[in-house]
């Protein structure tokens, strides 16, 4: 890779995007924990905390989020919620993951959205998304959504240290997208959703990019046909005659064939 990973490039490829703010880190422990700081200390809607390189990246349910310092793309974005959306937290989650696969479809590969959090290219995970919130008593004051992605394949853990099998965009797109300009791309589909993250279309779209539709799967404990979504964001899945709704993974979701 010889790409221009500095802050001025970084300018260069957001600038027209107009964030309200943003922070740069060439080196950081997570761009969640910066940008959990940032929010209680009054970041705006919209603010973007970005890494050169995390040391200490997180995944969902304490697992460590491996980073490249030029290979992986990791950055979180500050979330102020809007009246009603603090009882669709489940949909933070989701407009990370969706935006990831509209970027990727965009860009010729297959990608999907891997319930709750994960965003799969040709069935390998690619990226994560974790959302976390900061309550001040009853009253959620933030929602940080931090994107992880593997761009090039040195970012792609070994496989003794993953739980799920995983790969990194190039090894669909056959070149690794240029960081800057695919968070770039990211925060426009990003912005897009804001406004709309509320709507039956947001719930639509996440829904038409699951992976595993139709099939047979393992999700935690229970078992059966991948139906799609509840509007609060929880997984539908049919067993004989009956529906049963997932709303929290022990581990992974899987395909049973
Ligand atoms: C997962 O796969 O469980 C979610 C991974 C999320 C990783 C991103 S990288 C940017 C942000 N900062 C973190 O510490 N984690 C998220």
């Amino acid at each position: 890779m010889v790409w221009n990973l500095g802050p001025e490039a970084l300018q260069k490829a957001i600038s027209p995007l107009f964030l309200p703010a943003w922070r740069f880190y060439p080196q950081v422990d997570s761009t969640n924990d910066a940008a959990l700081a940032w929010a209680w200390a009054g970041a705006p809607d919209g603010a973007l905390v970005v890494a050169g390189e995390q040391t200490r990246g997180r995944g969902r349910r304490g697992r460590r989020w491996w980073s490249h310092p030029e290979a992986g793309l990791a950055f979180t974005i500050v979330a102020r919620p809007l009246d009603g959306e603090e009882k669709a937290a489940a949909r933070f989650t989701a407009w990370g993951a969706v935006a990831l696969v509209e970027v990727l479809t965009a860009l010729g590969v297959d990608a999907a959205v891997k319930w709750p959090n994960d965003v799969l290219l040709n069935g390998r995970k690619v990226a994560g998304v974790l959302a976390e919130a900061v309550w001040r008593g009853e009253r959620l004051e933030a929602v940080v959504v931090g994107v992880g992605v593997n761009l090039a394949p040195q970012a792609v853990p070994p496989p003794e240290a993953v739980d799920f099998p995983a790969a990194s965009v190039a090894d669909g797109l056959g070149h690794a997208p240029a960081r800057w300009d695919f968070l770039a791309r990211v925060l426009t589909r990003l912005a897009w959703w804001r406004p709309r993250l509320r709507s039956e279309a947001f719930l639509r779209a996440w829904e038409a990019r699951l992976a595993y539709r139709g099939q047979q799967v393992q999700a935690g404990e229970a078992q059966g046909m991948l139906l799609g979504l509840e509007a609060d964001g929880g997984l539908r899945l049919q067993k004989g005659g009956a529906v049963q709704v997932i709303y929290a993974l022990t581990g992974h979701l899987r395909p049973l064939s």
